[in-house]
């Protein structure tokens, strides 16, 4: 796991957006697994500014809320289209995300899973962590092993999204989630956080046990892993400065 600290959410996400623009260079019909909510914005801006062609790129959201029509201004196919879709040429058809309206849950799970490696696995899934420590809408308790699959959001993360949703009544209280085996198979994950909320949950998954309780943890169990973190984010970490002293002296044939 590679953790790379930045004193802001601004220099954290250029980062991230330089590591998304070099596959998309190097591998034109790469596919790319993409996160929604708050954390990922900046990151989507910077790649819009980057004017990269997304004309072979294939994408597969990691989540959609249960019983959210797709037209919903807080469905996650909303966000992806105001928030990024619609200011790049990707084409349309080329992108996936699970459909929370469907009658036959588990069939539609399937079939994404099934998309998934027939269009050749994900190249680089984006993740952002829930201040539970949860990666997709995975919570605590999820399956280490877990496939694509309905999932009951916690009481804390309903919580966490009110903000979205104009109060916790409105948040949908179940979501349909890649899960965590079907996040392990990306050849590389990019993890985003930023802020002092996530900065518990990041010490765990980086330093702590591997463990259900906190479901980002697993990534440790994966080969390639960049996290990118605001000093924030990065304040409970015991290992920081080490982390930062790797980052800064980094040869020159590993730099990002
Ligand atoms: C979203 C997703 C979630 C979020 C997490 C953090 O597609 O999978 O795991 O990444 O809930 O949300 P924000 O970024 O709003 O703090």
């Amino acid at each position: 796991m590679e953790i790379i600290i930045q004193p802001d959410p601004a220099a954290a996400a250029e980062i991230a957006a330089r590591l998304i623009a070099r596959l998309i260079r190097e591998k034109p019909g790469a596919v790319l697994g993409l996160a929604t909510g708050g954390t990922p914005l900046r990151l989507y801006c910077e790649l819009v500014k980057m004017k990269l062609d997304w004309r072979k790129i294939t994408t597969f959201n990691l989540d959609e809320y249960a019983g959210l029509p797709s037209q919903h201004p807080q469905s996650y196919h909303s966000f992806m289209r105001e928030k990024f879709f619609r200011h790049i040429n990707i084409a349309g058809n080329n992108t996936h995300i699970p459909n929370g309206m469907a009658k036959d849950i588990p069939a539609i799970c399937e079939r994404y899973e099934k998309k998934i490696r027939a269009a050749g696995g994900i190249d680089l899934q984006l993740l952002g962590i829930g201040t539970d420590g949860h990666i997709g809408f995975n919570e605590p308790s999820s399956s280490l092993a877990s496939r694509t699959r309905i999932k009951t959001l916690t009481p804390r993360t309903r919580r966490d999204n009110a903000r979205f949703f104009g109060g916790e009544k409105n948040v949908p209280h179940h979501a349909v989630t890649m899960g965590i085996g079907t996040i392990l198979e990306a050849r590389h994950c990019l993890l985003l956080a930023f802020g002092r909320k996530k900065a518990r949950a990041i010490a765990a998954a980086a330093e702590g046990p591997v463990t259900a309780r906190n479901p980002a943890s697993v990534l440790q169990m994966h080969p390639k892993v960049t996290v990118c973190l605001d000093a924030a984010a990065a304040s409970c970490l015991e290992m920081k400065k080490y982390y930062r002293w790797v980052y800064e002296n980094k040869p020159d044939w590993q730099n990002i």
